[in-house]
């Protein structure tokens, strides 16, 4: 299975000056966990990068430091995430011969291995894919006027799933999704929103509760107890 990192990004809401996939945790930088993970998978085969220009030095001092054994490329990111995997799927489309396709942010760097071979195992089988987990919380629908903030609805709790990545799909499929979606104008936060716009089904796998997205300082300081404990 081919897999895609999205790597491209700043990390504002993490505060830090740099990318925050550069910054240390436990000894190593938050890419190298989730490079180490999906290394480690036995169902991955080749990792794109899809990072910043300026990002690449401290990417290559990164994996001169802890080498993989899965063959690994780097891809030019691009300003939003939408754009950064569009970048890596034109990349994989060009080399022909991909038939199926992975896509897992870098910043979810307590991504298992297992995980990663359970989503290519299922991809086997269908078109599109994402690991996901039963909501926790009571979601509320809003809306925003003169008094505040007001609720609007509650959704049933039990057909709630929060969204994670690894995602997997038809690499045809997924390519000519994001070309619909750059004609088209379309926006979105992950890839499983564009299948959904057009019609497209889209399965869960299931995820991993520690498969944290690690977005705010917060996550960071999570992430080292759950790694320490591992
Ligand atoms: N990403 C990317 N290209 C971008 C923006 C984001 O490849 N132009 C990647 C990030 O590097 C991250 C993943 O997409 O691995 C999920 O994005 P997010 O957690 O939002 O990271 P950032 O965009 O870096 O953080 P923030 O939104 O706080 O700035
Ligand atoms: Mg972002």
């Amino acid at each position: 299975m081919h897999l895609l990192i999205p790597a491209a990004g700043s990390g504002k809401r993490m505060g830090a000056t740099v990318n925050k996939l550069l910054l240390p945790l436990l000894g190593r930088p938050i890419l190298a966990w989730t490079l180490r993970a999906a290394d480690r998978a036995r169902s991955i085969e080749w990792i794109g990068i899809l990072a910043q220009p300026s990002d690449w030095p401290a990417i290559e001092a990164m994996l001169a430091a802890d080498p993989l054994a899965t063959p690994v490329e780097m891809v030019q990111g691009g300003v939003t995430r939408q754009e950064s995997v569009f970048n890596g799927i034109q990349h994989l489309w060009q080399r022909g011969n991909v038939e199926r396709v992975l896509i897992h942010d870098g910043a979810r760097c307590l991504a298992t291995p297992e995980l990663f071979d359970r989503c290519s195992a299922a991809l086997q089988q269908v078109d599109g894919l994402i690991a996901a987990i039963p909501v926790k919380d009571t979601i509320k629908v809003t809306e925003t006027g003169p008094n505040g903030i007001q609720v609007q609805s509650t959704p049933e709790r039990s057909r709630l799933w929060a969204a994670q990545t690894p995602q997997g799909f038809r690499l045809p499929l997924l390519w000519q999704a994001h070309q619909e979606a750059q004609t088209q104008g379309w926006q979105v936060t992950d890839d499983a929103a564009l299948f959904e716009k057009l019609g497209w089904p889209v399965y869960i796998v299931e995820g991993e509760e520690s498969n944290l997205k690690l977005t705010t300082p917060l996550d960071l300081l999570l992430a080292t107890q759950i790694l320490e404990q591992r």
